[in-house]
Protein backbone atom coordinates (compact mmCIF):
# COMPACT_ATOMS: atom_id res chain seq x y z
CA UNK A 1 0.00 0.00 0.00
CA UNK A 2 0.99 3.30 -0.80
CA UNK A 3 1.40 5.65 2.20
CA UNK A 4 -0.79 8.19 2.02
CA UNK A 5 0.10 12.15 2.49
CA UNK A 6 -1.53 15.51 2.88
CA UNK A 7 -2.17 17.41 0.22
CA UNK A 8 1.23 19.42 -0.92
CA UNK A 9 0.99 22.79 1.20
CA UNK A 10 -2.00 21.62 3.22
CA UNK A 11 -1.46 20.61 7.18
CA UNK A 12 -3.17 18.81 9.73
CA UNK A 13 -3.00 20.78 13.27
CA UNK A 14 -2.81 18.30 16.06
CA UNK A 15 -4.29 18.34 19.59
CA UNK A 16 -1.27 19.98 21.23
CA UNK A 17 -2.00 23.21 19.12
CA UNK A 18 -5.56 23.44 19.95
CA UNK A 19 -5.05 25.89 23.15
CA UNK A 20 -2.98 27.99 21.01
CA UNK A 21 -5.23 28.30 18.51
CA UNK A 22 -8.14 28.63 20.48
CA UNK A 23 -6.43 31.37 22.08
CA UNK A 24 -5.93 33.01 19.23
CA UNK A 25 -9.52 32.43 17.72
CA UNK A 26 -10.80 33.48 21.16
CA UNK A 27 -8.97 36.61 20.93
CA UNK A 28 -10.25 37.68 17.87
CA UNK A 29 -13.43 36.45 18.40
CA UNK A 30 -14.12 38.34 21.91
CA UNK A 31 -12.21 41.76 20.22
CA UNK A 32 -14.78 41.47 17.14
CA UNK A 33 -17.55 40.78 19.44
CA UNK A 34 -16.35 44.41 21.70
CA UNK A 35 -16.95 46.25 18.40
CA UNK A 36 -20.57 44.96 17.78
CA UNK A 37 -19.21 42.19 14.76
CA UNK A 38 -21.86 39.46 14.91
CA UNK A 39 -20.85 35.82 13.02
CA UNK A 40 -21.44 34.79 9.16
CA UNK A 41 -20.59 31.56 7.95
CA UNK A 42 -20.79 31.29 4.48
CA UNK A 43 -19.78 27.67 2.26
CA UNK A 44 -16.58 26.64 1.78
CA UNK A 45 -17.63 26.17 -1.71
CA UNK A 46 -18.62 29.41 -4.15
CA UNK A 47 -19.63 29.58 -7.99
CA UNK A 48 -16.58 30.51 -9.89
CA UNK A 49 -18.05 33.53 -11.75
CA UNK A 50 -18.11 35.16 -8.30
CA UNK A 51 -14.58 35.18 -7.29
CA UNK A 52 -13.58 35.73 -10.90
CA UNK A 53 -15.85 38.80 -11.07
CA UNK A 54 -15.57 39.96 -7.20
CA UNK A 55 -11.62 39.59 -6.76
CA UNK A 56 -10.73 39.85 -10.65
CA UNK A 57 -9.79 37.80 -13.28
CA UNK A 58 -6.24 39.50 -13.62
CA UNK A 59 -5.58 39.13 -10.10
CA UNK A 60 -2.87 36.29 -9.26
CA UNK A 61 -5.41 35.04 -7.02
CA UNK A 62 -8.07 33.91 -9.86
CA UNK A 63 -5.82 33.60 -12.67
CA UNK A 64 -3.62 31.01 -11.15
CA UNK A 65 -4.30 30.13 -7.35
CA UNK A 66 -7.90 28.62 -7.68
CA UNK A 67 -9.12 24.92 -7.01
CA UNK A 68 -12.01 25.53 -9.46
CA UNK A 69 -13.57 22.05 -10.54
CA UNK A 70 -17.12 21.17 -12.72
CA UNK A 71 -19.94 20.42 -10.82
CA UNK A 72 -22.06 17.39 -12.25
CA UNK A 73 -25.59 18.73 -13.39
CA UNK A 74 -28.69 16.75 -14.25
CA UNK A 75 -28.20 13.34 -15.74
CA UNK A 76 -24.23 13.60 -16.23
CA UNK A 77 -24.29 17.00 -18.02
CA UNK A 78 -21.38 18.52 -17.11
CA UNK A 79 -22.31 21.41 -14.28
CA UNK A 80 -21.43 24.95 -12.96
CA UNK A 81 -17.78 25.47 -12.35
CA UNK A 82 -17.43 25.47 -8.35
CA UNK A 83 -14.27 27.48 -6.83
CA UNK A 84 -12.86 26.55 -2.68
CA UNK A 85 -13.10 29.79 -1.65
CA UNK A 86 -9.89 31.72 -2.18
CA UNK A 87 -10.74 34.76 0.16
CA UNK A 88 -14.16 35.29 2.12
CA UNK A 89 -15.01 38.59 0.86
CA UNK A 90 -16.72 37.81 -2.24
CA UNK A 91 -18.79 35.25 -0.44
CA UNK A 92 -19.83 37.23 2.43
CA UNK A 93 -20.93 39.84 -0.34
CA UNK A 94 -23.25 37.28 -1.82
CA UNK A 95 -24.90 36.30 1.19
CA UNK A 96 -25.30 39.75 2.28
CA UNK A 97 -27.29 40.32 -0.81
CA UNK A 98 -29.04 37.02 -1.58
CA UNK A 99 -30.35 37.18 2.17
CA UNK A 100 -31.12 40.85 2.08
CA UNK A 101 -28.90 41.95 4.76
CA UNK A 102 -29.28 45.32 3.00
CA UNK A 103 -32.76 45.84 4.26
CA UNK A 104 -32.21 45.72 8.23
CA UNK A 105 -30.02 48.65 9.83
CA UNK A 106 -26.68 49.49 8.85
CA UNK A 107 -24.01 48.94 8.33
CA UNK A 108 -23.77 45.57 9.09
CA UNK A 109 -20.42 43.91 10.84
CA UNK A 110 -19.51 40.72 10.01
CA UNK A 111 -17.22 38.23 11.18
CA UNK A 112 -16.00 34.81 9.74
CA UNK A 113 -13.27 32.24 10.85
CA UNK A 114 -12.39 29.35 8.31
CA UNK A 115 -10.54 27.67 5.70
CA UNK A 116 -9.22 29.42 2.38
CA UNK A 117 -7.73 28.26 -0.53
CA UNK A 118 -5.05 28.99 -2.55
CA UNK A 119 -2.57 27.31 -4.77
CA UNK A 120 0.39 29.32 -3.88
CA UNK A 121 3.93 28.10 -4.34
CA UNK A 122 4.64 26.42 -0.90
CA UNK A 123 6.68 28.09 1.35
CA UNK A 124 7.22 29.13 5.19
CA UNK A 125 3.83 30.16 6.08
CA UNK A 126 2.55 30.16 2.77
CA UNK A 127 -0.19 27.17 2.36
CA UNK A 128 -2.59 26.22 -0.20
CA UNK A 129 -4.79 25.36 2.99
CA UNK A 130 -5.13 27.85 5.34
CA UNK A 131 -7.09 29.50 7.92
CA UNK A 132 -8.50 33.70 7.94
CA UNK A 133 -10.33 35.25 11.06
CA UNK A 134 -12.68 38.17 8.42
CA UNK A 135 -13.91 41.27 9.42
CA UNK A 136 -16.19 43.89 7.00
CA UNK A 137 -18.12 46.66 7.80
CA UNK A 138 -21.01 46.87 5.16
CA UNK A 139 -23.21 49.90 4.04
CA UNK A 140 -21.11 53.02 5.78
CA UNK A 141 -18.72 55.07 3.38
CA UNK A 142 -17.69 56.85 7.03
CA UNK A 143 -14.05 56.63 7.60
CA UNK A 144 -15.03 55.13 11.14
CA UNK A 145 -16.04 51.99 9.85
CA UNK A 146 -12.62 52.57 8.16
CA UNK A 147 -11.07 53.20 11.22
CA UNK A 148 -13.13 50.09 13.36
CA UNK A 149 -11.77 48.13 11.29
CA UNK A 150 -8.17 49.06 11.57
CA UNK A 151 -8.51 48.99 14.78
CA UNK A 152 -9.94 45.19 15.60
CA UNK A 153 -6.33 44.19 13.36
CA UNK A 154 -4.14 46.40 16.01
CA UNK A 155 -6.25 45.40 18.74
CA UNK A 156 -6.09 41.72 18.02
CA UNK A 157 -1.98 41.43 17.62
CA UNK A 158 -1.53 44.08 20.20
CA UNK A 159 -3.33 41.98 22.84
CA UNK A 160 -1.91 38.84 21.36
CA UNK A 161 1.64 40.07 22.33
CA UNK A 162 2.63 41.51 19.09
CA UNK A 163 5.62 44.15 18.83
CA UNK A 164 6.22 46.93 16.90
CA UNK A 165 3.48 47.05 15.30
CA UNK A 166 2.91 49.65 12.35
CA UNK A 167 -0.21 49.97 9.40
CA UNK A 168 1.10 50.65 6.26
CA UNK A 169 -1.86 52.85 4.60
CA UNK A 170 -2.48 54.27 1.17
CA UNK A 171 -5.64 54.74 -0.51
CA UNK A 172 -6.18 54.15 -4.21
CA UNK A 173 -8.86 56.62 -4.74
CA UNK A 174 -12.74 55.72 -6.51
CA UNK A 175 -13.65 54.96 -10.33
CA UNK A 176 -13.20 58.83 -10.76
CA UNK A 177 -9.58 59.12 -10.07
CA UNK A 178 -8.58 55.83 -10.03
CA UNK A 179 -8.18 55.65 -13.81
CA UNK A 180 -6.79 59.08 -13.87
CA UNK A 181 -3.96 57.78 -11.68
CA UNK A 182 -3.19 54.52 -13.49
CA UNK A 183 -3.01 56.82 -16.72
CA UNK A 184 -0.45 58.63 -15.55
CA UNK A 185 1.73 55.82 -13.95
CA UNK A 186 1.43 53.99 -17.16
CA UNK A 187 2.60 57.22 -18.94
CA UNK A 188 5.40 57.26 -16.27
CA UNK A 189 6.17 53.47 -16.51
CA UNK A 190 5.94 53.29 -20.69
CA UNK A 191 9.35 54.83 -21.42
CA UNK A 192 11.06 51.98 -19.02
CA UNK A 193 8.82 49.17 -20.21
CA UNK A 194 11.93 47.39 -21.82
CA UNK A 195 13.85 47.46 -18.66
CA UNK A 196 10.70 46.08 -16.33
CA UNK A 197 11.26 42.35 -15.20
CA UNK A 198 8.99 40.16 -17.70
CA UNK A 199 6.52 39.63 -15.21
CA UNK A 200 5.78 43.45 -14.57
CA UNK A 201 6.03 44.08 -18.21
CA UNK A 202 2.76 41.91 -18.20
CA UNK A 203 1.24 43.78 -15.50
CA UNK A 204 1.84 46.92 -17.10
CA UNK A 205 -0.47 46.09 -19.99
CA UNK A 206 -3.19 43.62 -18.04
CA UNK A 207 -3.08 45.16 -14.14
CA UNK A 208 -0.78 48.51 -13.88
CA UNK A 209 -0.99 49.10 -10.78
CA UNK A 210 -0.11 45.92 -9.67
CA UNK A 211 3.14 46.68 -11.00
CA UNK A 212 3.75 49.34 -7.99
CA UNK A 213 4.00 46.41 -5.37
CA UNK A 214 6.41 44.82 -7.33
CA UNK A 215 9.14 42.50 -5.72
CA UNK A 216 11.24 41.90 -8.49
CA UNK A 217 15.15 44.10 -8.87
CA UNK A 218 14.71 45.05 -12.39
CA UNK A 219 11.56 46.76 -11.43
CA UNK A 220 12.71 48.48 -8.13
CA UNK A 221 14.76 51.37 -9.80
CA UNK A 222 12.00 52.52 -11.28
CA UNK A 223 9.32 52.87 -8.94
CA UNK A 224 11.13 54.89 -6.05
CA UNK A 225 9.92 58.52 -8.75
CA UNK A 226 6.09 56.94 -9.82
CA UNK A 227 3.27 59.26 -9.16
CA UNK A 228 1.59 58.95 -6.07
CA UNK A 229 -2.01 58.10 -5.81
CA UNK A 230 -2.63 60.58 -3.37
CA UNK A 231 -1.81 63.77 -5.88
CA UNK A 232 -4.48 62.38 -7.97
CA UNK A 233 -7.17 61.85 -5.25
CA UNK A 234 -10.51 63.86 -5.84
CA UNK A 235 -11.47 65.99 -3.35
CA UNK A 236 -13.93 63.30 -1.50
CA UNK A 237 -11.20 60.51 -1.83
CA UNK A 238 -8.56 63.39 -0.25
CA UNK A 239 -10.93 63.95 2.72
CA UNK A 240 -12.12 60.52 3.37
CA UNK A 241 -8.79 59.37 3.68
CA UNK A 242 -7.22 62.72 6.18
CA UNK A 243 -10.06 62.25 8.46
CA UNK A 244 -9.42 58.44 8.68
CA UNK A 245 -5.25 59.74 9.46
CA UNK A 246 -6.41 62.16 11.75
CA UNK A 247 -8.18 59.18 14.03
CA UNK A 248 -5.28 57.26 13.70
CA UNK A 249 -3.21 60.53 15.07
CA UNK A 250 -5.85 61.15 17.65
CA UNK A 251 -5.22 57.83 19.18
CA UNK A 252 -1.75 57.12 18.57
CA UNK A 253 -2.09 54.22 16.51
CA UNK A 254 1.24 54.24 14.19
CA UNK A 255 1.21 54.35 10.83
CA UNK A 256 3.41 54.83 7.66
CA UNK A 257 1.57 55.83 3.98
CA UNK A 258 3.18 53.67 1.68
CA UNK A 259 2.45 54.83 -1.78
CA UNK A 260 3.07 51.77 -3.35
CA UNK A 261 0.84 49.59 -1.54
CA UNK A 262 -2.21 48.80 -3.72
CA UNK A 263 -2.82 45.03 -2.66
CA UNK A 264 -3.42 42.07 -4.66
CA UNK A 265 -7.62 42.02 -5.38
CA UNK A 266 -9.14 44.29 -7.71
CA UNK A 267 -11.86 45.21 -5.67
CA UNK A 268 -10.28 48.34 -3.01
CA UNK A 269 -11.30 51.48 -3.59
CA UNK A 270 -10.06 54.43 -0.97
CA UNK A 271 -8.06 52.91 1.80
CA UNK A 272 -5.99 50.24 1.38
CA UNK A 273 -3.52 48.61 4.82
CA UNK A 274 -1.51 46.30 5.78
CA UNK A 275 -0.42 45.16 9.66
CA UNK A 276 3.30 44.80 9.51
CA UNK A 277 5.23 43.79 12.81
CA UNK A 278 7.61 41.55 14.32
CA UNK A 279 7.88 37.95 13.71
CA UNK A 280 7.77 37.23 10.32
CA UNK A 281 10.92 38.41 8.69
CA UNK A 282 11.06 41.53 7.06
CA UNK A 283 8.28 43.34 6.13
CA UNK A 284 5.81 40.70 5.79
CA UNK A 285 2.35 41.77 6.34
CA UNK A 286 0.86 40.26 9.45
CA UNK A 287 -2.75 41.01 7.72
CA UNK A 288 -4.33 43.12 5.40
CA UNK A 289 -7.50 45.15 3.94
CA UNK A 290 -9.43 47.97 2.89
CA UNK A 291 -12.36 49.60 1.37
CA UNK A 292 -14.49 48.17 -1.58
CA UNK A 293 -17.41 50.52 -2.48
CA UNK A 294 -17.86 48.98 -5.73
CA UNK A 295 -17.92 45.44 -4.58
CA UNK A 296 -21.85 44.89 -3.65
CA UNK A 297 -23.24 46.77 -7.13
CA UNK A 298 -20.58 44.84 -9.05
CA UNK A 299 -21.75 41.36 -7.79
CA UNK A 300 -25.31 42.27 -8.61
CA UNK A 301 -26.45 44.08 -5.46
CA UNK A 302 -27.35 47.93 -4.39
CA UNK A 303 -24.54 51.08 -4.27
CA UNK A 304 -23.11 49.55 -0.92
CA UNK A 305 -20.07 50.96 0.88
CA UNK A 306 -17.87 48.68 2.68
CA UNK A 307 -14.69 47.57 4.07
CA UNK A 308 -12.94 44.49 6.01
CA UNK A 309 -9.85 42.73 6.46
CA UNK A 310 -8.03 39.34 6.82
CA UNK A 311 -5.66 38.20 9.02
CA UNK A 312 -3.93 34.57 8.59
CA UNK A 313 -4.26 32.06 11.61
CA UNK A 314 -1.40 30.34 11.30
CA UNK A 315 0.71 33.35 10.78
CA UNK A 316 -0.16 34.60 14.37
CA UNK A 317 -0.04 31.07 15.79
CA UNK A 318 3.58 31.21 14.36
CA UNK A 319 4.40 34.27 15.83
CA UNK A 320 3.05 33.32 19.35
CA UNK A 321 5.33 30.15 19.19
CA UNK A 322 8.04 31.17 18.24
CA UNK A 323 7.91 34.61 21.28
CA UNK A 324 7.96 31.18 23.56
CA UNK A 325 5.04 32.69 25.45
CA UNK A 326 3.14 29.98 27.87
CA UNK A 327 -0.52 29.37 26.60
CA UNK A 328 -2.50 27.69 29.95
CA UNK A 329 -3.38 24.28 28.65
CA UNK A 330 -7.36 23.57 27.86
CA UNK A 331 -9.31 21.31 30.72
CA UNK A 332 -8.69 18.33 31.14
CA UNK A 333 -11.13 15.68 32.97
CA UNK A 334 -9.46 15.00 36.58
CA UNK A 335 -10.94 12.22 37.29
CA UNK A 336 -9.80 8.84 35.68
CA UNK A 337 -12.67 5.47 36.56
CA UNK A 338 -10.78 2.23 36.68
CA UNK A 339 -12.29 -0.86 37.52
CA UNK A 340 -11.21 -4.87 37.83
CA UNK A 341 -13.53 -7.53 36.13
CA UNK A 342 -16.39 -7.50 33.82
CA UNK A 343 -19.08 -6.98 36.15
CA UNK A 344 -16.94 -3.89 37.79
CA UNK A 345 -16.49 -3.19 34.02
CA UNK A 346 -20.22 -2.21 33.42
CA UNK A 347 -20.41 -0.58 36.67
CA UNK A 348 -17.70 1.98 35.55
CA UNK A 349 -19.24 2.69 32.72
CA UNK A 350 -21.95 3.49 34.16
CA UNK A 351 -20.35 5.62 36.29
CA UNK A 352 -18.46 8.03 34.62
CA UNK A 353 -21.49 8.25 32.44
CA UNK A 354 -23.46 9.55 35.12
CA UNK A 355 -20.94 12.27 35.98
CA UNK A 356 -20.61 13.61 32.38
CA UNK A 357 -24.23 13.86 32.24
CA UNK A 358 -23.53 16.03 35.34
CA UNK A 359 -21.65 18.13 33.84
CA UNK A 360 -18.27 16.84 35.54
CA UNK A 361 -15.71 15.06 33.34
CA UNK A 362 -14.32 11.43 33.56
CA UNK A 363 -11.70 9.01 31.75
CA UNK A 364 -12.34 5.50 31.73
CA UNK A 365 -9.88 2.47 30.64
CA UNK A 366 -10.16 0.58 27.62
CA UNK A 367 -9.33 -2.85 26.94
CA UNK A 368 -9.38 -4.30 30.21
CA UNK A 369 -6.01 -3.15 30.80
CA UNK A 370 -4.59 -4.48 35.15
CA UNK A 371 -5.20 -1.88 37.55
CA UNK A 372 -2.19 -1.36 37.89
CA UNK A 373 -1.54 -0.40 33.76
CA UNK A 374 -4.98 1.94 34.67
CA UNK A 375 -3.23 3.83 36.98
CA UNK A 376 -0.21 4.51 34.95
CA UNK A 377 -2.42 5.55 32.70
CA UNK A 378 -4.14 8.33 34.90
CA UNK A 379 -0.91 9.41 35.96
CA UNK A 380 0.07 9.66 31.94
CA UNK A 381 -3.54 11.48 31.23
CA UNK A 382 -2.81 14.09 34.49
CA UNK A 383 -5.20 12.81 36.48
CA UNK A 384 -5.19 14.11 39.79
CA UNK A 385 -8.46 11.34 41.36
CA UNK A 386 -8.98 7.42 40.52
CA UNK A 387 -12.24 6.11 41.28
CA UNK A 388 -12.01 2.29 41.30
CA UNK A 389 -14.62 -0.22 40.93
CA UNK A 390 -13.46 -3.89 41.84
CA UNK A 391 -15.72 -6.86 43.36
CA UNK A 392 -15.71 -5.87 46.59
CA UNK A 393 -16.79 -2.12 45.81
CA UNK A 394 -19.28 -3.82 43.26
CA UNK A 395 -20.82 -6.10 46.03
CA UNK A 396 -20.55 -3.18 48.81
CA UNK A 397 -22.24 -0.56 46.22
CA UNK A 398 -19.11 1.51 46.70
CA UNK A 399 -16.69 3.30 45.49
CA UNK A 400 -12.76 3.33 46.45
CA UNK A 401 -11.23 6.94 45.78
CA UNK A 402 -7.53 7.52 45.11
CA UNK A 403 -6.20 11.04 45.61
CA UNK A 404 -3.02 10.55 43.59
CA UNK A 405 -1.31 13.79 44.54
CA UNK A 406 -1.49 13.00 48.25
CA UNK A 407 -1.70 9.18 47.76
CA UNK A 408 -4.25 9.22 50.30
CA UNK A 409 -7.52 6.77 49.48
CA UNK A 410 -10.94 6.65 50.74
CA UNK A 411 -13.76 4.10 50.16
CA UNK A 412 -17.40 5.88 50.06
CA UNK A 413 -21.07 4.40 48.88
CA UNK A 414 -21.65 5.44 45.14
CA UNK A 415 -23.98 8.82 46.73
CA UNK A 416 -21.00 10.01 48.47
CA UNK A 417 -18.76 9.63 45.76
CA UNK A 418 -21.59 11.29 43.65
CA UNK A 419 -21.76 14.51 46.15
CA UNK A 420 -17.74 14.78 46.26
CA UNK A 421 -17.72 14.68 42.59
CA UNK A 422 -19.43 17.37 42.23
CA UNK A 423 -18.38 19.33 45.21
CA UNK A 424 -14.59 18.94 44.08
CA UNK A 425 -14.63 18.43 40.04
CA UNK A 426 -17.10 20.73 38.88
CA UNK A 427 -15.03 23.67 40.21
CA UNK A 428 -11.89 22.24 38.92
CA UNK A 429 -12.92 20.83 35.76
CA UNK A 430 -13.80 24.98 35.22
CA UNK A 431 -10.77 25.58 35.98
CA UNK A 432 -7.70 25.14 33.77
CA UNK A 433 -5.64 22.54 34.20
CA UNK A 434 -1.43 23.19 33.41
P1 LIG B 1 -5.18 38.89 1.73
O1 LIG B 1 -4.15 39.93 1.95
O2 LIG B 1 -5.15 38.17 0.45
O3 LIG B 1 -6.58 39.63 1.92
O4 LIG B 1 -5.10 37.85 2.90
C1 LIG B 1 -5.23 38.25 4.24
C2 LIG B 1 -4.24 37.52 5.13
O5 LIG B 1 -4.35 36.11 4.94
C3 LIG B 1 -2.77 37.80 4.84
O6 LIG B 1 -2.35 39.01 5.42
C4 LIG B 1 -2.12 36.59 5.50
O7 LIG B 1 -2.05 36.76 6.91
C5 LIG B 1 -3.10 35.49 5.22
N1 LIG B 1 -2.66 34.68 4.06
C6 LIG B 1 -2.82 34.99 2.76
N2 LIG B 1 -2.31 33.99 1.98
C7 LIG B 1 -1.84 33.06 2.81
C8 LIG B 1 -1.19 31.77 2.63
N3 LIG B 1 -0.99 31.26 1.41
N4 LIG B 1 -0.83 31.05 3.72
C9 LIG B 1 -1.06 31.55 4.96
N5 LIG B 1 -1.66 32.73 5.21
C10 LIG B 1 -2.05 33.48 4.14
C11 LIG B 1 -7.80 39.02 1.73
O8 LIG B 1 -7.97 37.84 1.70
C12 LIG B 1 -8.96 40.00 1.72
N6 LIG B 1 -10.19 39.23 1.45
C13 LIG B 1 -9.02 40.76 3.02
C14 LIG B 1 -10.20 41.69 3.09
C15 LIG B 1 -11.34 41.49 3.76
N7 LIG B 1 -10.29 42.85 2.45
C16 LIG B 1 -11.47 43.38 2.71
N8 LIG B 1 -12.13 42.56 3.51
Amino acid sequence: MPRFKSVKGMQDILPEEEALWSRVTGAAVSIARRFGFAKIDTPVLEATALFARGVGEDTDIVSKEMYSFLDRGRDGEQGESLTLRPEFTAGVMRAYIENGLASRPQPQKLYSLGPIFRRERPQKLRYRQFNQFNAEIIGSADPVADLEILLLAYMLHSELGFKNLNFQINSTGDPECKPRYIEALKAYLAPHAEKLAPTDRDRLQRNPLRVLDSKERETLPYLADAPHMLDYLNEGCRAHFSELLGYLDALGIPYTVNHRLVRGLDYYTKTVFELWGEGLGAQAALCGGGRYDGLIELLGGPPTPGVGFAAGIERIVHVIREQGVSVPALPQPRLFVAYQGDAAKQAAVALASDLRLRGIGARIAFDGRSLKAQFRDADRYGCAYVAVIGPDELAAGSVTLRDLTRSAQQTMTREAFGAWAIQTLSAQDATTVA
